[in-house]
């Protein structure tokens, strides 16, 4: 049988690959990170694929590892790409059944953890004013993670350890 999945969504630089992996070691349950499965896949990084390849396609490997992941009888924990919840079939797939939580922070806190972090060198949808491009995505794409998910943590000056422990007690709290 599919088993309950913890997914985190959200824009990039929330945290979901840093809070995912502690959530996993804290449930004893084995991570999965969908960028990294993708480029691991592939042997090309995502904004090789995005360039070579380009962005439609790119989708259509997110969707396919989505749907394999899912259906895994192993209880898993997963952090998506923030663009997951584009894809009508990806929304479809997410809702009903899982632990979807959104990792929601404002504009600001991305725009500076991903100055800190350098995290938008990778990122191709950040190519241009980061600021601008943060703002457009968060417009777009809110009532997507919302949509979505089962609970909301609002990460702003919050650390990943913290953050991790509310996401374990969202998916505790469900199971009451
Ligand atoms: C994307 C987010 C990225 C990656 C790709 C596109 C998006 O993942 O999948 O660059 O559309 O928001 P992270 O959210 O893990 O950075």
């Amino acid at each position: 049988m599919t088993a309950q999945h913890v997914v985190l969504v959200g824009l990039m630089g929330t945290g979901k690959t840093t809070v995912g992996k502690r959530v996993a070691r804290e449930l004893g349950r084995e991570f999965h990170d969908s960028d990294a499965d993708i480029e691991n896949r592939e042997g090309l990084s995502v904004r090789e694929i995005f360039e070579a390849r380009g962005e439609s396609e790119f989708r259509e490997l997110e969707s396919a590892l989505l749907e394999r992941l899912l259906v895994s009888d192993v209880p898993l924990v997963l952090a998506t790409g923030g663009g997951v919840v584009l894809a009508e079939r990806n929304r479809r797939l997410l809702k009903g059944s899982h632990h979807v939580v959104w990792l929601r922070a404002t504009v600001d806190t991305l725009d500076s953890r991903l100055r800190v972090t350098k995290g938008a060198g990778r990122r191709p949808l950040l190519d241009g004013d980061l600021r601008e491009r943060l703002e457009t995505l968060s417009r777009d794409r809110s009532d997507l993670y919302q949509d979505v998910a089962t609970s909301t943590i609002d990460v702003d000056g919050l650390d990943s350890e913290r953050v991790c422990d509310l996401v374990v007690a969202c998916v505790r709290g469900d199971q009451q």
